[in-house]
């Protein structure tokens, strides 16, 4: 495997997919860790990426420079690449000019890193300091108008430093950079695929489950339905999934996740059901306040689930979907700085007896989370399925949340999806969905006067989530939508589209 001593910089975890897409397995490792955690690991490459820091400020991270002596091929970007020069010998100041976005560089194709890379070529730049010079012994093998050492390497001791980040799209060639690095100079093979992951993983779960018992919470969402699938592949029976239906899942949600996993899929597991609508909206009656809705829920929520888990007795496991992004997000697997609290119903609950939690899905991104679940089996519409929120339908009703409105929201949800499939737009929006206004207003259907709500549609496209667009719908699609929607769901006569981007808005309503 290679190993991708984190640094502290953005594109961290775009560096470890970029190794992956080349079928190379790969981890990423604070720089904290220290070299002697990275030499026990045997990495076959060691790639530093990016950071914030200024390499020649007292404290800057930093790693024991006896790295570069292990017989290990290492890349350094950016910071990295900064970290090596300054470390060997090399001179890093603050550049006279700034280098920030794509910049035209000029590269040594001879040299290992750029066989088959023009030798002029676009690289994404993004730093304030430069290498002035590079340490002994390293020959420069690119360069900008700006930037002296923009690449340098020592290829006897397959040392390797790139001043831009070959990771990110916006350097077109950085793929090839990245695939030279782990084929030519690290000599790695390309044998990683998802399909030896899944059953190494199998194989591995099996090995630490033992005679164990699994109890998983399954949502219905692509990550908890892999793990499920996953755990039951590996320990069959000795696994019990436990679905509590809150009473605002999306049409036929439900149904569809017992039809996988119930008694009559292909599955070997306990699947058990627990249908706690009543209770839900007990507890939710005449709450208007999304932060005490959402409290009510997460609460609601753990409260089934250990009830649940008391009639099931002593677990050995808890298994939890948590996948790659997750662990990094909440600050545990990286250095860059907490993006967002993690944000799904409930936590851990506090009283199920349970010796210790199982990850299966620990170290992989979405989209393998996704290609996972197909090699599994699972069907399509469960692995491409857009997120959906553990609060459910309640942060898209606006205001009190009653099971009228919830089946108001159901209806006129399943027909925009439905529209927009149809349109062939799916795939290209994020995450679209409907909405209930807590809004009435005034409307003539026939002869007659009515006073009812308004629905508002959703569809944003985004990369991460932080940040998203309003998706532009055909007037003809807006169109067909509205009718179905007034003249198929009681109690809506009106619809409106939300052009609001996040921000300010934030993708969900509440
Ligand atoms: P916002 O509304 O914050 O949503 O822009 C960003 C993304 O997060 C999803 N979301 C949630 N997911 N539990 C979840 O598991 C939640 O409480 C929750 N709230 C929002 C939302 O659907 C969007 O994809």
């Amino acid at each position: 495997k290679v190993l991708v001593v984190d640094f502290g910089g953005q594109y961290n975890q775009l560096v470890a997919r970029r190794v992956r897409e080349c079928n190379v397995y790969c981890e990423i490792v604070s720089y904290r860790v220290g070299i002697e955690a990275i030499r026990a690991q045997k990495p076959k490459g060691i790639i530093f990426t990016g950071g914030p820091n200024s390499v020649y400020v007292d404290g800057a991270p930093s790693i024991d420079p006896a790295i570069f002596e292990m017989g290990v091929p290492v890349l350094g970007l950016c910071y990295g690449c900064q970290l090596m020069m300054h470390e060997l010998g090399g001179h890093v100041c603050k550049a006279p000019e700034r280098e920030y976005g794509k910049t035209l560089v000029h590269v040594n194709t001879d040299s290992e890193i750029f066989a088959g890379v023009s030798p002029d070529t676009i690289c994404w730049m993004s730093h304030n300091d430069y290498v002035e010079t590079a340490a002994p012994g390293f020959t420069i093998s690119a360069y900008t108008d700006n930037c002296p050492v923009a690449a340098a390497e020592m290829p006897e001791k397959n040392l390797y430093a790139l001043q831009f980040h070959p990771e990110v799209l916006h350097t077109p060639e950085g793929k090839t950079m990245l695939h030279n690095f782990v084929y030519r100079v690290c000599g790695c093979k390309g044998d990683w695929k998802m399909d030896s992951f899944v059953e190494t993983s199998v194989k591995a779960l099996r090995e630490k489950i033992g005679s164990g018992k699994v109890l998983c919470a399954l949502s219905g969402g692509v990550d908890s339905s892999v793990a499920a699938a996953m755990l039951s592949k590996a320990v069959g029976k000795q696994l019990t999934c436990v679905f509590v239906d809150h009473g605002l899942l999306r049409k036929n949600e439900m149904e569809e996740v017992c039809e996988v996993f119930g008694p009559n899929g292909q599955f070997e597991l306990n699947f058990v059901c627990v249908n706690a609508r009543q209770r839900f909206y007990d507890k939710l009656a005449g709450v208007e306040e999304p932060e005490k809705k959402r409290k009510i829920i997460g609460e609601e929520f753990i409260r089934v689930f250990e009830e649940e888990a008391k009639k099931i007795g002593a677990v050995d496991f808890l298994a939890q979907g948590t996948i790659y992004p997750d662990v990094v997000e909440s600050g545990l697997g990286g250095e860059s700085t907490v993006i967002k609290s993690h944000h799904n119903v409930g936590g851990l609950p506090d009283y199920v007896d349970f010796k210790e939690i199982v990850e299966p899905l620990r170290d992989l991104f979405k989209d393998e989370t996704r290609q996972a679940g197909r090699e599994l089996g699972l069907p399509e519409y469960l692995v491409s399925r857009q997120p959906f929120p553990g609060p459910g339908l309640a942060i898209r009703i606006i205001g009190a949340v009653t099971p009228e409105k919830v089946k108001m929201v159901q209806e006129a949800d399943a027909i925009w999806r439905e529209e927009i499939a149809k349109a062939g737009l799916d795939k290209s929006i994020s995450q679209y969905y409907a909405a209930l206004t807590n809004m009435r207003s005034v409307g003539v259907m026939g002869d007659e006067r009515t006073y009812d709500y308004a629905v508002a549609l959703r569809a944003v496209t985004t990369t991460d989530f932080m940040t998203a667009e309003a998706a532009e719908i055909p007037w003809s699609v807006l169109q067909t939508v509205t009718s179905r929607i007034v003249n198929e769901v009681k109690h809506i006569n009106r619809v409106l589209y939300d052009c609001t981007g996040k921000p300010p808005a934030t993708i969900e309503f509440e």
